[in-house]
């Protein structure tokens, strides 16, 4: 029996390639984009690969598309929760509207993602909830910090929801955390930072073109999104799954001091489990 997933923020990037790997995979694939009509004639060709309207700050999108896979299945057995961008400017600087824009999609919609989808993966026999946050979701940053918040709060969300979601609900839960990968990321971030006026001439204009002077050098070589792919087919293969997954080496090496004690996150996540919960 073919398992199934739904993936959001697969019009492009790691949910994009992750969509097309699992679909060749033998994975029924259902691809929440904002776009369904375009993206489903595009990439037509693929078997077991179907688009769905997901705009993950739309609370009746998800609901219509996770009733779509009830009716069709009955249960979900992975909800990957990977929509999200990049935000690059200094909390002196942003507006409220646009910090609140961050939220709205990172946060916000990982959270309405996963409530609308709960019931469908309590259905499923054992299910899996998977969230793209990024080594920003360990590391903070500098002009980053909008960011980095998002995702920390994807991650405090999650680690709190893994002490009880395998003994209680049989829900496995993963945060995957790539560093730098070549997707449309880059762009977005840079995008909406001409859009709003480009580096402003003010107190943080030098800490900008410094951070940005050394961000070209730092991510020369970024992982490609069909390489964190792979790692996310080889997660959905492993028999225990970690609760923090680096999807690079760079990754892993970047974000070092934070998880050395505890790479994979289980041991901190099951000592919590066992002195609250006593599983
Ligand atoms: N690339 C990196 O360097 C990097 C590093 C660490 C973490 N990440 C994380 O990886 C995830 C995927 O990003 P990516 O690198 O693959 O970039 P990407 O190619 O820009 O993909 C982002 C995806 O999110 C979607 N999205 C944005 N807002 C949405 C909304 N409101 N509802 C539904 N979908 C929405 C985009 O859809 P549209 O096409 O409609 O805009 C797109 O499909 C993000 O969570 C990002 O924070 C990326």
């Amino acid at each position: 029996m073919s398992k199934i997933i739904a993936i959001t923020g697969a019009s492009s990037g790691i949910g994009l390639a992750s969509a097309i790997k699992l679909a060749q995979n033998g994975w029924t694939v259902y691809a929440g984009t904002r776009h369904a009509a375009r993206d489903e004639e595009k990439y037509a060709n693929y078997e077991n690969l179907h688009f769905l309207e997901m705009d993950v700050t739309s609370p009746d999108s998800l609901q219509h598309a996770f009733e779509m896979i009830d009716k069709k299945h009955g249960r979900l057995d992975v909800l990957f929760c990977n929509a999200g961008f990049g935000f690059l400017r200094a909390l002196g600087q942003a507006s409220m509207e646009e910090i609140k824009t961050v939220f709205d999609t990172n946060v916000f919609g990982v959270i309405q993602t996963i409530q609308a989808g709960l019931p469908l993966l309590k259905k499923a026999e054992s299910s899996h909830i998977i969230a793209t946050t990024s080594v920003g979701g360990l590391v903070g940053q500098p002009l980053n910090e909008i960011y980095c918040a998002s995702k920390f709060a994807v991650e405090g969300l999650l680690e709190s929801m893994a002490t009880y979601y395998k003994p209680y609900f049989n829900i496995d839960i993963t945060l995957l955390e790539p560093g730098a990968v070549a997707t449309n990321f880059n762009d977005t971030v840079f995008g909406h930072l001409e859009k709003t006026g480009g580096i402003l001439d003010d107190e943080y204009k030098p800490i900008i073109e410094n951070y940005i002077g050394t961000f070209r050098a730092r991510n020369s070589v970024p992982q490609t999104a069909e390489s964190v792919a792979d790692v996310v087919v080889e997660l959905l293969g492993m028999e225990t799954k970690p609760l923090r997954l680096r999807t690079s080496d760079h990754a892993e090496k970047f974000t070092q001091y934070k998880v050395k004690q505890d790479p994979t996150g289980l041991d901190g996540m099951l000592q919590t489990r066992k002195l609250q919960l006593n599983k």
